[in-house]
């Protein structure tokens, strides 16, 4: 993986909370009012099921997250009991765009999941960043389908 001098790929870290993880997050969606609490129960969870979560981010020369990504793996009966890697929650710090680390975050998980055996990976994401997903080497497969809850 390219990453700029001095950054890093790694898994989240307890210590994210006060280190720019959920700022970072924020270009992406509403994060909400997340406590210090709320993020180590959450951290926890994670922690626990390493087969299924992964979350990662980059951060820059300073320890400072920069970039967001989760790797969530399934466990399916297809396939051989196959397992599907789905990429969630790809942000990069506004200041950071451009440098290629969203690209670094894709392929870092795109590997991971590679390496745990999934046999494929996937992704929703709105029109705009179909170009972006283009240069990690994805391409489109369907259209993504939802429906909300009001809770
Ligand atoms: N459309 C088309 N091409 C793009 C786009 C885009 N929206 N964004 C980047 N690219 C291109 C770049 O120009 C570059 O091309 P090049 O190799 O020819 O120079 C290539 O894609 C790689 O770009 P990066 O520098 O790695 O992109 P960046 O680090 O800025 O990250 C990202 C892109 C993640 C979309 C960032 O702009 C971002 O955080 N946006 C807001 C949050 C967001 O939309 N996240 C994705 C949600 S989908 C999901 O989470 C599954």
């Amino acid at each position: 993986m390219q990453l700029p001098e001095g950054y890093s790929f790694r898994k989240v870290a307890a210590g994210d909370y006060s280190n720019n993880y959920l700022d970072t997050l924020k270009v992406l969606t509403t994060v909400g009012e997340i406590s210090q609490g709320q993020f180590e129960d959450l951290f926890k969870e994670w922690d626990s099921l390493p087969e299924v979560y992964q979350p990662h981010v980059i951060t820059n020369e300073s320890g400072v997250v920069v970039a967001t990504g989760m790797l969530l793996i399934e466990r399916k009966l297809i396939h051989g009991c196959g397992k599907v890697g789905h990429i969630e929650d790809i942000a990069v710090a506004k200041s950071e765009q451009g440098k290629k680390l969203g690209l670094a975050m894709i392929n870092g998980l795109s590997d991971l999941a590679e390496k745990k055996g999934c046999y494929k990976i996937i992704l929703d994401c709105s029109p705009h960043n179909v170009g972006f997903y283009e240069k990690c080497g994805y391409s489109n497969a369907g259209v993504e389908m939802s429906k909300r809850f009001d809770h």
